[in-house]
């Protein structure tokens, strides 16, 4: 199956998910890397893999869909069947995400529906909770909402600050992410009534 990943920048999490569809029992490919920024270190990682990626700088589209219809384009070409979000930092709008319904995935480093938006961990730290971590869901048009397909938890421990935090999220978050992919694609993780109905369990 013919997975494709958005990306703006670092890409730990897209290394995760090429690490992961290296491995021979992965359900997955990765067809296509985009990201809107040319910098991206996400587009080495991908180039070092032997992975195809588009560079889609968004600023030269007049409006948003434009740039999201290029983007469709470039991924329905590749045959891509999946799209996983992965710090991809632009706002979609409905009509793409209505054209990936169910077929679109996002990482977000919270337990959600704490936290949505930026600055989690800052945030989780600020608020005094004990436990903190990540969230894969399909992606619906408000923010960091929509069917939860996994989430993995860490503790909040004393004298953490949101550096210390968040590298222990970001590792779980290299393991959940390749985990609710192989769900989704093995079709074990399925949107019933706005919730994921489960075939397995995720961790
Ligand atoms: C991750 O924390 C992810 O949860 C959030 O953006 C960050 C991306 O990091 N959506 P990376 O580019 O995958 O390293």
């Amino acid at each position: 199956t013919r997975v494709g990943v958005l990306i703006s920048g670092r890409g730990s999490n897209l290394q995760a998910l090429i690490d992961a569809c290296q491995k021979d029992d992965f359900p997955a490919e990765i067809g296509l890397v985009v990201s809107n920024k040319a910098g991206a270190q996400g587009l080495d990682r991908a180039r070092e893999a032997g992975i195809a990626t588009a560079c889609i700088d968004h600023t030269l589209f007049e409006e948003r869909e434009l740039f999201e219809e290029e983007m469709d384009r470039q991924l329905r070409e590749a045959k891509i069947k999946f799209l996983c979000l992965a710090g991809f930092m632009r706002i979609l709008t409905p009509y793409f995400i209505d054209r990936w319904r169910d077929k679109l995935i996002n990482i977000h480093p919270s337990l959600l529906p704490a936290f949505k938006g930026v600055s989690t961990h800052e945030r989780a730290i600020e608020s005094g909770v004990r436990i903190h971590g990540c969230t894969v869901h399909f992606v619906r048009p408000e923010m960091d909402d929509g069917p939860i397909i996994g989430q993995a938890a860490v503790p909040v421990l004393p004298g953490d600050d949101a550096d210390s935090l968040s590298r222990r999220v970001l590792e779980a978050e290299h393991r959940l992410y390749p985990t609710c992919l192989k769900l989704l694609v093995e079709g074990k993780a399925r949107v019933t009534a706005e919730r994921v109905r489960m075939q397995a369990n995720v961790a």
